[in-house]
C-alpha cells in the first residue's frame, strides 16, 4: 500500500468521493483508525482538552503537538497526517518557520493554521518553503476569547461572505486543504463548491468533501458534553473497530452527518 497524499484527496474531491478523517493523539488509536479505513488524521490542539484536561486549546505548546505527532505517525506510517500549529506560534515569520519545521520533522505531512485572509502571507511563505498548509475557518477554537464562547459562525450574510472571501484568499495563497468548523450547511456548500482544494467539515453539514470528528466525540468518551454535530458511533456498534468502520462508511455514503447534526 502507498502513503495517502494530498493528491489522493484532490482526486477524491474531483470524483465526489467523500472521505472520513479523525483526530488522533497516540499510536494505538492511529493504527486502529488506519486499519479500519481512515487515511487522514489530525493531531489537533483539541488534545489540550481531550488528553490534557484543559478547558481550551490555548495552553497547548508545539512540544505537545510534536510529541503526539510522533506517536500518531508511528502507528500510521501511511496516513496523511496534519498537525495543528498551537496558539500564538505563527505570529511572526521566523517563529512560524521554526515551529512548522518542528511539526514536519515529527512526521506531519501538513500543518493547520486557524484564521482568514490575514494569514494569506503566512500560508504563502510556508508553502514556498515546502510546508503544505491546511486552513481552518468558522469556529476557530484558538479565538474562543474573541468569540466569547464556542458558537456557530457565518450565520449573517456579511459573515458568510467574509468567510467565503477568506477561504478563497487562503486557497489563492497556496493552502491545499481547508477545515470548516461549525458553520451553516448552505455556507459550507458554497465554500466547498467555490474551492478547488478539498474541504473537510466538522459541524458543517454533509456537503463538504470530507468530514472530521474529534475521536473522543465519535467514540462516546465525551459523553453528555459532546457537541450536537457529533455522533457516538460506539453506542450503536458496541465494538470499537465496528464503530470506526461505521463512521467511515456513513461518511462515504453521505449518511453522516445527518440533519440533526447540522446547523442552518
Ligand atoms: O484541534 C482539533 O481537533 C481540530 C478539529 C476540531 C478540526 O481543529
Amino acid at each position: 500500500m502507498k502513503p495517502t497524499t494530498i493528491s489522493h484527496l484532490r482526486q477524491w474531491k474531483q470524483e465526489q468521493r467523500k472521505f472520513a478523517a479523525i483526530t488522533a493523539y497516540d499510536a494505538s488509536f492511529s493504527r486502529l483508525f488506519f486499519e479500519q479505513g481512515i487515511r487522514v488524521m489530525l493531531v489537533g490542539d483539541s488534545l489540550g482538552m481531550t488528553v490534557q484536561g484543559h478547558d481550551s486549546t490555548l495552553p497547548v505548546t508545539t512540544s505537545d503537538i510534536v510529541y503526539h505527532t510522533r506517536c500518531v505517525r508511528r502507528g500510521a506510517p501511511l496516513a496523511l497526517i496534519f498537525s495543528d500549529m498551537s496558539f500564538m506560534t505563527y505570529a511572526t515569520p521566523e517563529q512560524t518557520f521554526s515551529q512548522a519545521a518542528e511539526l514536519m520533522r515529527a512526521g506531519a505531512n501538513m500543518v493547520k493554521l486557524e484564521g482568514g485572509s490575514w494569514l494569506a502571507p503566512t500560508v504563502k511563505m510556508l508553502t514556498e518553503r515546502a510546508v503544505p498548509v491546511c486552513g481552518h475557518l468558522g469556529l476557530t477554537p484558538q479565538s474562543v476569547n474573541i468569540f466569547g464562547g464556542y458558537k456557530i459562525q457565518g450565520r449573517s450574510e456579511s459573515d458568510a461572505n467574509q468567510l467565503l472571501a477568506d477561504a478563497l484568499a487562503l486557497e489563492e495563497a497556496g493552502a491545499q486543504l481547508l477545515v470548516l468548523e461549525c458553520v451553516p450547511v448552505a455556507l459550507a456548500k458554497r465554500v466547498t463548491e467555490a474551492l478547488s482544494i478539498p474541504v473537510i467539515g466538522i459541524g458543517a453539514g454533509n456537503a463538504t468533501d470530507g468530514q472530521i470528528l474529534v475521536m473522543h466525540d465519535a467514540l462516546g468518551i465525551t459523553g453528555d458534553a459532546a457537541p450536537k454535530f457529533a455522533r457516538d458511533f460506539l453506542a450503536t456498534s458496541g465494538d470499537l473497530r465496528a464503530a470506526v468502520r461505521t463512521y467511515v462508511q456513513d461518511v462515504e455514503q453521505g449518511l453522516f452527518p445527518a440533519e440533526e447534526h447540522s446547523f442552518h
